[in-house]
């Protein structure tokens, strides 16, 4: 199991704790409760009466969360599933409805730095990319059998990579010589295909990053399992309960932009945030992750209880 870093700091702790406004006696759904950070404030925030379930699709950190959450005031539910399937954890354990459901989409910190798991293109490691270690199919298996268009649209769909044609060609190339099965392999290939060096490259984005977020997308079907979230939420909100998303890049945060609109047409919604939250200068300084990071949060008409604009 990774090492806790005691130097992880949830994203936008203030918005989110203001904007959901957990409250005594509520129940809590962190549906990505990762390392236990934005956890930990829900859960003394609700105390005794509170209920706090928190899912995860990765068994180590989930682990951390544990023993983070342990000692809590409220009554934590911690369990080792993927959030498309939050609805059946809520009725396994006879929840009918959340107050508050939470989702900060992604990767965390001790993902990305643990070269072994494949995120990160600056690290070797096995191209891997699967965040629940449980699925079959990891990102060296789609490297290296996808058809060339395959993974030119895959790769344009799930990053906008403006260059996917020209980087799929190279891969295809460059395995018929051999399996790509590193990342740092995989991230030469790109660069080798855009011709550029990323050292010498004035842009500070590192031209595999949005590569490397899309087999990333792909192997955890990241943007099913948000469409699959946001239909769900609408149903095990309680009348008035919060609905808080981070997004970290500007597909998952359409699909809650648009989700939320049309869920607030549907007169099931109304915004508490017009437009997404984003992380002031002071905690882009701190926390580097905060910078790309996107708030959003929407609450269930009815009921008197929550946020009002
Ligand atoms: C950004 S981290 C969350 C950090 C957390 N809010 C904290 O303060 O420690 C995202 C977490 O969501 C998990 N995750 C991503 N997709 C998931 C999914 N579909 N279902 C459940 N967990 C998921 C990841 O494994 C990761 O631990």
């Amino acid at each position: 199991m990774s090492e806790y870093d005691e130097r992880h700091i949830p994203v936008l702790p203030g918005p989110v704790m203001d904007l959901l406004a957990p409250a005594p006696g509520e129940v809590v759904a962190d549906v990505t409760v990762g390392l236990g950070g934005h956890a930990r404030m829900f859960a003394e925030a609700i105390g005794p009466e509170g209920v706090m379930i928190g899912l995860d699709v990765d068994a180590d950190n989930l682990a951390t969360a544990r023993s983070r959450l342990s000692g809590m005031p409220c009554k934590v539910l911690l369990e080792h599933e993927n959030f498309i399937d939050f609805d059946d954890v809520l009725s396994e354990h006879d929840v009918a409805g959340v107050d508050v459901l939470f989702a900060d989409l992604g990767i965390s910190s001790l993902q990305l730095d643990d070269a072994d798991r494949g995120f990160s293109f600056r690290r070797e490691g096995p191209l891997d990319m699967r965040l629940d270690r449980r699925l079959g199919r990891q990102a060296v298996d789609i490297v290296n059998s996808m058809r060339e268009d395959e993974l030119s649209d895959l790769i344009y769909f799930n990053s906008q990579e403006r260059f996917s044609r020209r980087i799929a060609k190279r891969i295809c190339q460059v395995r018929r010589e051999g399996r790509i099965t590193t990342t740092t392999k995989l991230a030469e290939v790109v660069c080798g295909a855009l011709g550029v060096n990323p050292d010498s490259r004035k842009s500070k984005i590192h031209p595999a990053t949005r590569v490397f977020q899309a087999f990333r997308i792909a192997v955890n079907d990241e943007l099913g399992a948000l469409g699959t979230l946001l239909q769900k939420a609408a149903v095990w909100l309680n009348p008035g309960g919060r609905f808080g998303v981070i997004a970290f890049h500007s597909l998952e945060d359409g699909l809650v932009k648009r989700d939320f609109r049309e869920r607030k047409n549907e007169g099931v919604y109304e915004l508490v945030t017009k437009r997404p939250v984003i992380a002031q200068p002071e905690e882009r300084e701190v926390n580097p992750r905060s910078r790309s990071a996107k708030l959003r949060v929407a609450r269930r008409i009815g009921g008197e209880g929550g946020l009002m604009d």
